[in-house]
């Protein structure tokens, strides 16, 4: 299929700004809270299986789908499976895309603020305790976090426009490692804290009581999020690859610096939440706390803290943008509109979305059946739509992809042997379904419901 589509100028760039896309605030805002919420090291070892049995083998497949078809998320399934409804997977992503930037943009929003007060030196001389109150303030506060949003989301909205080459491929290549760096150093400072032994005990020590279905759940929704699965992120950006990417590899490269940024991000923070006694260390404020208490206490923190913040933005930004070109690709793609023209009302209705999830954060407002604007988006996303994307995704690949198509795709680039190709297309086909097919019904309380019903 030869079109003109733009494509990642080289190996590097591919990985950049794929691991761009997957690093971001799911790996150092989302995962230390999502851990400390349900049960420490047991959530840990099933983010872990969630993301080897599932989340690899998907990955793999929405790269597949994607440069096969070299098309949007929706338009790719219409092609490969002409006539039939399977675009609605594509939709399903759309609409994800759009919940996510509706919570993310706020967070966002936050690391601007942050990486500002950074710049003017706020967190200079602040206890713990008075840290924990100005980020309560300032992210319940009505009308603060809008102008920080408005930025986060026009910066993005500036970077789609440009198209992702030229601007996002090349700072990426420069910026991920930064990152990547300055994290190691705070975890290496952070091990040195009084109570480091504690912190990392409850991050590495699975307690098998804690797991539940819904921990299962978290953790299966956690692995989606983190690594840009399920809502057809991946699928866009495998369309701009070329065909001689090496698509498993690529896969296996983008899973292990996210996996190893998302554990470093933890090991960062743990040791400081109970060493300077953090409480409610298990809302989504934990990174926007804990870290500017342990910068306050090292040799060079304001610079550290800038840098810190500043890299955080940069992780965001490059999630985000990615997150702006699965809606950009098929808007534009889809009703031949400018891109110009389509990403700017796209990001008009983000910015909507994510005011209201903002102003839900402000007490008392925006609540429905007891449930945060901010945290219906978040959960409903990551844990409903992305693992469901998945499981639609893997049923796809698995079993209406002919076969012969998918090994001579995957085998472009990367001599992938048959062996590994059965492997591969057993995971597709029967683990990874059932696996998020048993966590859902899990979740529905179907077993409790049969056990009951047995006795
Ligand atoms: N993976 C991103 C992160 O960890 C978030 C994201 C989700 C991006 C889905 C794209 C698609 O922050």
């Amino acid at each position: 299929m030869a079109t003109n589509r733009a494509h990642f100028a080289s190996k590097l760039g591919v990985i950049a700004a794929t691991a761009g896309s997957a690093v971001g605030l799911g790996n150092i805002w989302r995962f230390p809270s999502e851990v400390a919420g349900n049960g420490g090291g047991a959530f840990v070892l099933i983010y872990l299986c969630c993301t080897l049995l599932i989340g690899a083998p998907i990955m793999i497949s929405e790269f597949v789908i994607g440069r096969h078809s070299e098309a949007n998320a929706s338009t790719a399934f219409r092609k490969i499976a002409p006539g039939k409804p399977w675009w609605f997977i594509g939709l399903m992503g759309i609409l994800a895309a759009f919940l996510i930037m509706g919570f993310y943009s706020v967070v966002g929003g936050w690391a601007v603020e942050y990486a500002w007060q950074a710049v003017i030196n706020a967190f200079d001389g602040k206890s713990t305790i008075e840290l924990q109150q100005n980020f309560e303030l300032f992210s319940t506060s009505s009308y603060r976090p809008l102008i920080w949003i408005f930025l986060f989301v026009a910066f993005t909205a500036l970077v789609v426009l440009a198209g992702i080459k030229e601007g996002i491929e090349k700072y990426s290549k420069i910026l991920m490692p930064i990152l990547f760096v300055l994290l190691l150093f705070l975890c290496i400072y952070s091990l040195t804290l009084p109570k480091a032994g504690e912190g990392l005990r409850f991050l590495f020590m699975p307690d098998f009581s804690k797991i539940t279905s819904s921990v299962i759940l978290s953790a299966l929704g956690q692995s989606f999020f983190s690594l840009s699965l399920g809502m057809g992120c991946l699928i866009t950006y495998g369309s701009y690859f070329n065909k001689k990417t090496n698509l498993p590899k690529t896969a296996v490269q983008v899973i292990i610096i996210d996996t190893l940024v998302a554990v470093l991000a933890a090991v960062a923070i743990f040791p400081s939440v109970f060493s300077f006694g953090i409480t409610d260390a298990a809302g989504p404020t934990l990174a926007f706390i804990s870290l500017p208490a342990i910068f306050n206490q090292m040799f060079g923190g304001y610079f550290l803290a800038v840098a810190f913040f500043f890299l955080l933005l940069v992780a965001a930004i490059t999630s985000s943008i990615s997150l702006l070109e699965v809606i950009t690709a098929y808007v534009t793609e889809t009703y031949k509109v400018s891109r110009r023209k389509a990403t700017i009302v796209i990001s008009l209705v983000i910015f909507i979305l994510a005011v209201l999830s903002s102003l839900s954060l402000a007490k008392g407002e925006l609540t429905f059946f007891g449930m945060k604007f901010f945290d219906i988006l978040d959960g409903f996303s990551s844990k409903i739509l992305l693992p469901l994307g998945g499981l639609f995704i893997a049923i796809f690949t698995g079993w209406v992809f002919n076969p012969t198509h998918l090994f001579q795709e995957l085998e472009k680039g990367s001599q992938l042997s048959f062996a590994l190709f059965r492997a591969y297309l057993f995971l597709v086909r029967y683990i990874a379904p059932l696996g998020i097919l048993l966590v859902f019904l899990h979740q529905l309380g179907l077993f409790t419901w049969i056990e009951s019903w047995v006795k």
